[in-house]
């Protein structure tokens, strides 16, 4: 569905090119992450396949065509979630819904359902000037699904909203990639990745560091833990990783001489792979 080689692109002004040479893959209904830290590209790239940063060297397919061989109609074949939700303040959330599917071939779609979708049916008629950052956001998210696009763009769409509202949002995702949607998605957020992501790309500094599914990173990068807790004149905590763990002396001598009151494997994260694949950069930057 997507294809990018050696994409390479730097801001007008700039001494340094924020993307440097990146190239991945996405298919026909996947759903493809974008992890990194702050600054490093995420949304430059997000914004470049959306066509609203055009100068960059390398070559980007969209469907079997050249990126640069759309014109406005590719725009009726992708949504986008922004990073930063922009609405007419004064307009209410349907009226703006209202707005944005004019801009579209839209297809009869109800747009009171889709202020249902994510909690708004109440805030229909309220001006969005008046709304709280959450519920901008989830506006914001439905306003890409108006025109029941092919390709999904979201850049960080579960940042800012409570727990059952990000749940909510990350159904509604995995309800796309089961219709067939391809989408490409942004987050800091490793425990999302995880949870919705075939396959993530770790960005750091315009490079991608890592790529891979969530589970082959993991096993690649973390390293499975079995934490051990034990009675011995007081209560003591211990860990250990499972790799070799029946030769570990000190693991055989605590099952050996002590009560033991309990023992938790604990899987390797995507945290983990976070660190280990952009950790210098973090600490450069942060
Ligand atoms: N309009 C611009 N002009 C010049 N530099 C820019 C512009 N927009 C972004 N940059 C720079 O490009 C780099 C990448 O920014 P980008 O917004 O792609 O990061 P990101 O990975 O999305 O970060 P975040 O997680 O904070 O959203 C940053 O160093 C940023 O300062
Ligand atoms: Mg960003």
């Amino acid at each position: 569905m997507i294809q990018v080689a050696n994409l390479i692109f730097r801001y007008p002004n700039q001494e340094i090119d924020t993307i440097k040479g990146i190239s991945f893959k996405i298919e026909k209904g996947e759903i493809y992450g974008f992890l990194g830290p702050s600054g490093a590209g995420k949304s430059t790239t997000q914004k470049i396949l959306i066509k609203l940063l055009s100068e960059y060297k390398g070559q980007i397919q969209v469907m079997g065509h050249d990126l640069k061989s759309y014109n406005n109609s590719y725009y009726n074949k992708i949504g986008v979630g922004f990073e930063l939700p922009n609405h007419y303040a004064k307009l209410t959330g349907l009226e703006n819904l209202k707005l944005f599917a004019s801009f579209y071939e839209v297809k009869n779609v109800d747009l009171m359902e889709l202020l249902h979708k994510v909690g708004l049916t109440d805030a229909a008629h309220q001006k969005t000037q008046d709304y709280s950052k959450g519920m901008k956001m989830r506006l914001n998210f439905v306003r890409a699904l108006l025109h029941d696009p092919e390709i999904l763009f979201f850049d960080e769409p579960t940042s800012g909203l409570d727990p059952v509202n990000a749940k909510n949002i990350k159904d509604i995702i995995l309800d796309l990639k089961a219709k067939g949607k391809t989408i490409f998605l942004t987050t800091h957020n490793m425990h999302d990745a995880d949870e919705l992501c075939d396959r993530v790309a770790f960005i750091t500094n315009g490079q991608i560091m890592a790529e891979g599914s969530p589970k082959a990173l993991k096993l690649k990068f973390g390293k499975p833990l079995l934490n051990v807790e034990y009675q011995n004149s007081g209560f003591h905590l211990a860990e250990f990783e499972l790799e070799n763990l029946g030769q570990n002396l000190e693991f055989r001598n605590i099952l050996e001489s002590n009560k033991i009151i309990s023992m938790h494997t604990r899987e390797a994260s995507l945290d983990e792979v976070f660190i280990k694949t952009t950790g210098e950069q973090l600490t450069l930057t942060d």
